[in-house]
């Protein structure tokens, strides 16, 4: 928006020009940084953390004050949503998510309230808030959710699942089961985003980490259709249609094109995925982030800087790439390692961008 209208990251998602590519990390909040893990400490637990704003924004600039990134992105979770409908969300160590009360009938999705975001995602506001006045223009800030059909699959596994068993059973056996829940997180998600944008987002991005493991026919009507809603509600309103969206299927490299042609700024794509093919499908149309493999990370600082190059090298010359892996950090990934990857892009990416930017 207005003041951000000079942002790099802002820039590069509108394929307008940039002195150089800019970064920022999936999950660059969280436990491979010691400031994170004593801040989780201090806050008993992650939902404790995700829940206390001022503990929120803290670590949502941690990463910011260590590394020259070009955006920072609120620290919060996909799942808050169903939470906020009252399925009490909670994180066992090493095991990740679970819900208490999964959804499993029609009468489970009819009884789902649709949160009004002030009143039961208060503390994600607050937090934005907080973390813009810290920020105070330096960066824009992301704003985010999960995809529908992502935040659907813990809802209904009710705890994380190999094979996704029973949201599949669902989605054969009852499909009206599955669009109607869908169609609910879609709208708790849209007034979730608007007010995220509201409270100082200025960049919108859907997670959709599971929507690879559904079939072609099943990711359109099932994933996409419904992410497309989330763009759509945006961008027929003014007051957030100037906010640029990021879209990202995890496994998702064979739908490129219709993502990309769901209104959404830009597409996030995995390491499996070529950038440079990715590029020549979609490239005129939005930009495109990635896709460095997180595991590069593993590697030695010399070898991150060369695997860095090859990703700039693969995008290519110009504008429209905002660099970041291909999912988020691992918690066991050494800061300096990090640090080797953001000093890389930053050194490396000026040369793939005229100087008259
Ligand atoms: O820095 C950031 O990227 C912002 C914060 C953020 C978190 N989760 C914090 C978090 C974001 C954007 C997410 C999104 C999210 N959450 C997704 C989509 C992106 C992805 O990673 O695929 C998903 C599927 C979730 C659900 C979730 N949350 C899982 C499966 C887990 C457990 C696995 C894990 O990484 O521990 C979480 C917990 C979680 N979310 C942590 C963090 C920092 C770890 C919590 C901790 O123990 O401190």
């Amino acid at each position: 928006m207005a003041e951000f209208g000079s942002s790099r990251l802002i820039n590069a998602l509108y394929r307008r020009s940039v002195d150089r590519t800019p970064i920022w990390l999936m999950r660059q909040a969280g436990r491979y940084l010691p400031e994170y893990r004593q801040v989780r400490a201090e806050a008993g637990s992650f939902l404790n953390l995700c829940k206390t704003p001022e503990l929120a924004c803290q670590v949502t600039l941690q990463p910011l004050n260590r590394f020259a990134l070009d955006g920072a992105i609120i620290f919060s979770d996909i799942l808050v949503i169903p939470d906020a409908m009252g399925l009490d969300l909670f994180f066992e160590e090493d095991r990740g998510p679970g819900f208490f009360n999964p959804v499993r009938t029609l009468k489970d999705i009819e009884n789902l309230p649709i949160p009004d975001p002030q009143e039961s995602l208060g503390y994600v506001l607050d937090a934005i808030r907080l973390s813009v006045a810290e920020l105070n223009n330096r960066v824009p800030l992301i704003g985010f959710c999960g995809s529908p059909w992502t935040v659907a699959t813990y809802m209904v596994e009710g705890k994380a699942s190999n094979n996704h068993s029973v949201i599949k059973a669902m989605l054969y056996d009852a499909p009206h089961l599955c669009h109607a829940l869908l169609e609910k997180i879609t709208e708790a998600s849209i007034l979730y985003l608007k007010a995220q944008i509201q409270s100082g987002a200025k960049i919108a991005m859907v997670f959709d980490t599971w929507g690879g493991i559904l079939s072609s026919r099943a990711y359109f009507s099932f994933s996409l259709a419904y992410m497309k809603k989330i763009v759509q509600a945006l961008k027929e309103d003014k007051a957030f249609q100037q906010v640029p969206i990021i879209l990202f299927t995890k496994n998702g490299g064979q739908w490129i094109e219709e993502i990309a042609q769901t209104g959404c700024e830009c597409v996030g794509i995995d390491w499996t995925h070529d950038i440079q093919k990715t590029r020549a499908l979609v490239g005129h149309k939005v930009a495109i982030q990635g896709n460095l493999d997180p595991c590069v990370l593993y590697a030695n600082p010399n070898k991150i800087r060369e695997e860095v190059k090859q990703v700039l090298e693969d995008f290519g010359m110009g504008p429209g790439h905002v660099f970041n892996l291909g999912h988020g950090l691992h918690p066991d990934m050494a800061v300096p390692h990090v640090e080797a990857l953001v000093q890389a892009v930053i050194e490396l990416s000026p040369n793939f961008h005229t100087k008259e930017a």
